[in-house]
């Protein structure tokens, strides 16, 4: 026990005792992690006890209250496997896996902003060339995706690698959907001397987190919708410059003020140009009776500290 509970919890010099106050026990628990030979565990687990508690004493949680707690934390280890992580799901919806995005890359105003992963990223997508499809069969209205990458003095980086993946109109990402060609809507370019990338993808839509478990109960209780802008998802890298993970979301969505996973900031919403059929300038994979779309983005990566 404690110094601060031995003194408060025992009788003193005069044989008083008193009834052990919340504010001791947290002491008490928080005392208990001061062994931890790992400081930055010890400063994480001291933390971590002291919100907690204070959580519990803010909203004064019953019993059973944390018993519910409990039940649903263990329904959302249950539900959790290889291919489908609750966990995260729970951290995104919490807003916490932005907060941790923000915390690690701090906004400098000059580079572009992350966002989250997401649950659908498969390493290994196929390599591409300039300007090629990355839809393996029909998936929606055709989009022409293209920038560039450039550091943060505006000069393009040769050979940056540009690593996509996008749902089509189906709302599904290849890896949910086990009849789909599983290499479909993804692709990995390599930018030009000038720094220059391009692929034609199809314009994404907006689509419903997994809801079929208990964050999905935990967010229709809360009066909570499950749908995510509709957005295509990047991670560009090139040696000697911090990658970047992050989103280009659809301006025309319905969902861009309340992404149900925190992920949209302003600066990665972009219009999706409206090109109608026949147009010469078409890109070669687009049908002349095909409406297709056209977008520019531009990535800007800053050097490895
Ligand atoms: C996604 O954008 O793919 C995603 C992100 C967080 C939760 C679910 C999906
Ligand atoms: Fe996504």
């Amino acid at each position: 026990m404690s110094q601060a509970a031995s003194e408060s919890g025992t009788p003193d010099a005069t044989g008083d005792s008193h009834p052990m106050t919340a504010a001791e026990l947290t002491e008490e628990v928080v005392a208990r992690f001061s062994d931890a030979a790992d400081p930055r565990l010890r400063q994480i687990m001291q933390s971590l006890v002291r919100h907690l508690h204070a959580f519990a004493a803010d909203v004064q949680l019953t019993q059973a209250e944390w018993l519910a707690g409990i039940q649903f934390l263990t329904a959302t280890g249950h539900k959790s496997d290889d291919k489908r992580q609750e966990f995260i799901l729970l951290s995104d919806t919490l807003g916490l896996s932005t907060l941790v995005d923000l915390i690690e890359h701090e906004v400098d105003g000059s580079s572009t902003e992350s966002t989250v992963l997401g649950p659908f990223y498969v390493p290994g997508s196929p390599e591409r060339a300039l300007g090629a499809s990355i839809a393996e069969r029909p998936s929606g209205e055709p989009a022409w995706v293209a920038g560039r990458v450039l550091d943060t003095d505006g000069r393009p980086i040769a050979g940056a690698e540009v690593d996509v993946w996008q749902n089509g109109d189906d709302m599904l990402y290849a890896v949910q959907d086990p009849e789909a060609p599983q290499t479909n809507l993804r692709g990995l370019f390599r930018t030009t001397d000038d720094g220059r990338y391009a692929f034609l993808g199809v314009r994404p839509t907006d689509y419903p987190i997994p809801d079929d478990g208990p964050v999905g109960e935990m967010l229709s209780a809360s009066g909570r919708h499950p749908w995510r802008a509709a957005h295509l998802h990047f991670i560009v890298r090139a040696p000697g410059f911090r990658p970047v993970t992050t989103h280009v979301f659809d301006d025309g969505s319905r969902f861009l003020e309340s992404d149900t996973v925190f992920g949209v900031k302003p600066s990665l919403v972009r219009r999706f140009q409206r090109h109608e059929p026949g147009a010469a300038d078409r890109p070669e994979d687009v049908r002349p009776d095909q409406v297709w779309y056209s977008l520019t983005f531009d990535f800007v990566l800053r050097r490895q500290p």
